[in-house]
């Protein structure tokens, strides 16, 4: 059956979360794809699906925003089955170490890539709830949030929005427990080619995009398994 998906930060035609809409796209569902400034690559994917694709401005740092998408999606669908929250920041400092660190660019950090996500999660609860097969929430984390297996000395702030990311995606396992139509994980998306020159990093958005959708799919209403996984559906340590 198709679904209702919606995807934070979608607008970079090389990253993740907008291969993840041409993904869902290709597969037939309807996508809510968020950004927060115009993306022309995004306008030309709308004129492919014209009335599956539909484009939403929100900045998840700011509750007014979020509530405000998700008044508009309200008017636009009975229902989302699928939330994926992949946005997120870093500031310009976080490959510095502490001493030429700015401490303060941690809470901003913090505010976007772990508070954001919770932000549109409640926004959109109640679209959520009326899913007719139960619905799946996917926070896309990073070993980076890894408190057992952190090794590095930078990522002051990425890190730490990652592990209060994660912190958070337990503790609204553990609100959802009792429903059985409601099921949280967050992953380890593993290291993508997002930015196209570096050639380093194994996976192609595209082809990892696809990858993901069906671990999605094998984990929609798996909520005794690993809440923290990587892409290959393994726990990850916390
Ligand atoms: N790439 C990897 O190897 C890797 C590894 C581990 C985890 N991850 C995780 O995987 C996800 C996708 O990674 P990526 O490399 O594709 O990310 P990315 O290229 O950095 O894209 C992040 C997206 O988030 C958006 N964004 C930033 N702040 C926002 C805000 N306040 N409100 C709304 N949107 C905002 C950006 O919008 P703009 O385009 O407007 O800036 C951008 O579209 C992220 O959660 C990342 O942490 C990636």
């Amino acid at each position: 059956m198709n679904k209702t998906v919606l995807i934070t930060g979608t607008g970079r035609p090389y990253a993740l979360g907008f291969n993840l809409v041409r993904r869902y796209l290709e597969d037939g569902d309807k996508v809510f794809a968020t950004i927060r400034r115009p993306s022309e690559a995004l306008e030309a994917l709308k004129k492919e699906y014209p009335e599956k694709l539909f484009i939403l401005t929100m900045d998840i740092g700011s509750t007014e925003s979020v509530n405000a998408a998700a008044e508009e999606a309200k008017a636009l669908t009975s229902h989302l089955d699928l939330i994926i929250n992949n946005a997120t920041t870093a500031s310009a400092d976080t490959m510095k170490e502490l001493p030429e660190f700015d401490l303060d660019q941690i809470a901003p950090a913090v505010n976007i890539g772990a508070v954001g996500p919770v932000r549109v999660i409640k926004a959109f609860l109640p679209l959520l709830k009326k899913s007719p097969e139960g619905a799946l929430i996917v926070n896309i984390s990073s070993e980076a949030g890894s408190i057992g297996k952190c090794y590095r000395t930078f990522y002051l702030d990425y890190g730490t929005e990652k592990a209060a990311l994660n912190m958070l995606t337990m503790t609204l396992h553990n609100y959802f427990k009792d429903d059985p139509n409601l099921n949280i994980i967050c992953i380890h998306p593993g290291w993508i080619r997002t930015n196209p020159g570096n050639t380093e990093a194994p996976l192609i958005p595209y082809e990892h995009a696809e990858t993901l959708r069906r671990l999605f799919e094998s984990r929609w209403h798996d909520k005794e398994g690993p809440v923290f996984i990587t892409y290959e559906g393994e726990a990850y340590p916390w």
